[in-house]
């Protein structure tokens, strides 16, 4: 099996290629020495690997080659003498024989098993990333991430997006995390910003009639790494005018779901959706993994009312764990302390019994001679628990109550991302705001510029809490693979939300003073989106971090073991930039 793009001026076949249809052809194939293997004097065997697989070349005589030489094997390719083909590899019932060895370089030895089989530390893997990229697992990572960017662009070309590429250089943009500056050589004591998101470069690209953009685009973020979080990652970035939420969900959900039936071949059935208040309420999560159900239950109108201190709470909430009664005290003071480490008060539980004597149900609980009979009841009833469960139980603030069981499911019946059913979710209809700043302001739980849902507009002043945003992520199996929303593109809108936010006209002027002015000059209704493509890549890829899928990342300390970074600059360097290291404090 051949095409176009496998031979070239020093090969005519690669190595994983090669088949018994090729039985007969004189081929020449690159790669380096995966296995060399003496057989006496007179015969040798090299198992030569480039990124398509493995071939086995057979040598009359001796050869001088090491692991990871790279060389040029030319010879006829013939069957495997029978009882001798090799079914784990795809070029196995054949061999390359005859074969003259050219050495095209040599190499050392390298500093841990090309392969798939072992787990190698990752610092040194990352160390000697040019290596590692070698082994099967990589090469299918990085390949597979290259057919997910060409499916997305693909889609947005066939949608009439255009691809525009925004300036790294920049200048701060407002998504809430911490930025990286670069400073200025011309302009001392000034710095550029990384971006975040090209988020205000692709508004001003609709104030300029672009209509439809859409970029690959590499964001950065100084945050705290995590198995979904680096400081690099790519964003399939979109932004549209004269459209509508919905419409931006359409566009997303045929990019993404191109990008699903590439990557695996299977074009999901489609996106679910569900809204923020529902999530929390049944997942206790802005981003529930509906691969399984141990959904939230609420308990608040069979406690209404109780006597039981514990539960005398706005909201009484409940999860059932199937089989769950078997999990020993141990195990349930363990989730009671990560209830309380995660702010609950308490977490009760209940073991449901049979009944000895009428075979009806019984709850075994340190709080069980507490409840009336109508709570024990309403309980067993609302839960649908049965013999062999287990009742976990917060009461709290709604909010808080519904996020600890979140948690807590999670933990108990939580499965690794990338783990198939892939199940698709848009969440629609988030808060305008989260929370509240220092200064009791509130704070913008998408961006500043997000479009409040019009009728919640009267709100903004009396009740902020309660405004509801046009804003939309999209969640799989638990991973929040993309956010977005309608933009403000009205200045009486956005002064009453910087208001609510308390951001002063100044403060404003001086942050996004370039925005807003241009808004001035026509800006067109517009929304628009992007997805984590590392996080998409990472889940199609059967990896559960995105550094598995990233050809060069940082470590979790954000340290790149391989070329040093960061590293101190020279003081030549550090003088032409108007810099001064200031030396570190020791504790
Ligand atoms: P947001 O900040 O939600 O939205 O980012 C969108 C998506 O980018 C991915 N992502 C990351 N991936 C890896 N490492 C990180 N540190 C990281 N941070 C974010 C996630 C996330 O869902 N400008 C807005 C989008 C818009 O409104 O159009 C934005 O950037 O998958």
């Amino acid at each position: 099996m051949t095409d176009v793009s496998s031979s070239t001026s020093l090969r005519t076949h690669r190595c994983g290629d090669l088949r018994v249809a090729d039985v007969g052809s004189t081929v020449t194939v690159c790669g380096w020495v995966a296995k060399r293997r003496e057989h006496g004097e007179h015969l040798a065997f090299v198992d030569l690997r480039d990124h398509t697989g493995l071939i086995q070349c057979v040598v009359p005589g001796s050869v001088d080659v090491r692991s990871e030489y790279v060389v040029s094997v030319t010879g006829v390719v013939r069957l495997r003498p029978e009882g001798t083909e090799n079914s784990d590899l795809a070029t196995g019932a054949v061999e390359v024989g005859e074969c003259a060895v050219e050495i095209l370089n040599i190499a050392e030895p390298p500093p841990f098993p090309v392969d798939d089989r072992g787990d190698v530390d990752e610092v040194i893997r990352l160390r000697h990333r040019f290596v590692d990229l070698r082994r099967p697992r990589m090469q299918a990572n990085l390949r597979l991430r290259a057919k997910v960017n060409s499916a997305l662009r693909s889609a947005m070309d066939r949608q009439g997006f255009v691809e525009v590429e925004t300036p790294l250089l920049w200048a701060p943009t407002p998504e809430g995390a911490r930025e990286f500056a670069v400073p200025s050589r011309l302009s001392r004591g000034s710095c550029y910003v990384l971006p975040q998101s090209p988020q205000l470069a692709k508004q001003l690209l609709m104030v300029g009639g672009v209509d439809r953009y859409y970029q690959i685009a590499r964001c950065l973020r100084d945050e705290d790494l995590r198995a979904d979080r680096q400081f690099e990652f790519t964003q399939l970035d979109i932004e549209a005018s004269f459209v509508t939420q919905e419409d931006v969900l359409s566009f997303v959900t045929e990019a993404v779901l191109d990008a699903a039936e590439a990557a695996t071949g299977e074009r999901p059935a489609g996106v679910a959706r569900m809204t923020w208040a529902e999530a929390i309420d049944r997942y206790g999560s802005d981003k529930p993994d509906i691969r399984f159900g141990m959904e939230l239950i609420d308990l608040s109108g069979v406690f209404a009312g109780t006597e039981v201190k514990a539960f005398a709470s706005p909201c009484v909430k409940a999860i059932v764990v199937e089989g769950g009664a078997s999990l020993s005290r141990s195990r349930l003071d363990a989730h009671t302390e990560r209830a309380k480490s995660l702010g609950a008060k308490g977490l009760a539980w209940f073991r449901v019994t049979a009944n000895e004597t009428d075979g009806g149900l019984a709850l075994d609980s340190p709080l069980d001679r507490f409840l009336s009979d109508d709570e024990r009841a309403g309980l067993l009833a609302t839960t649908k628990a049965t013999s062999g469960d287990l009742v976990l139980v917060v009461a709290d603030e709604h909010r808080l109550a519904c996020s600890v069981l979140g948690q807590l499911r999670l933990d108990i019946g939580g499965r690794p991302v990338s783990e198939g059913p892939y199940r698709y979710l848009w969440v629609v209809d988030f808060p305008m705001f989260d929370g509240v700043d220092d200064h009791g302001h509130p704070v913008a739980a998408h961006h500043p510029f997000t479009m409040p849902n019009p009728e919640d507009l009267d709100l903004l002043e009396t009740d902020p809490a309660s405004v509801r945003s046009q804003a939309y992520d999209l969640v799989l199996n638990g991973w929040e693979l993309g956010s977005g929303s309608v933009r403000i593109h009205r200045s009486d809108i956005q002064s009453r939300v910087f208001a609510a936010l308390g951001i002063s006209d100044e403060e404003a002027a001086a942050r996004f003073g370039f925005l807003l002015g241009a808004f001035r000059f026509g800006a067109p209704p517009h929304a628009g989106f992007a997805v984590g493509i590392d996080r998409l890549v990472a889940i199609f890829a059967g990896e559960d971090s995105i550094r598995e899928v990233i050809a060069f990342p940082k470590t979790q300390s954000g340290s790149d073991p391989m070329t040093g970074a960061p590293k101190p600059l020279e003081p030549g360097q550090l003088a032409a930039l108007g810099l001064q290291p200031v030396p570190q404090k020791l504790d």
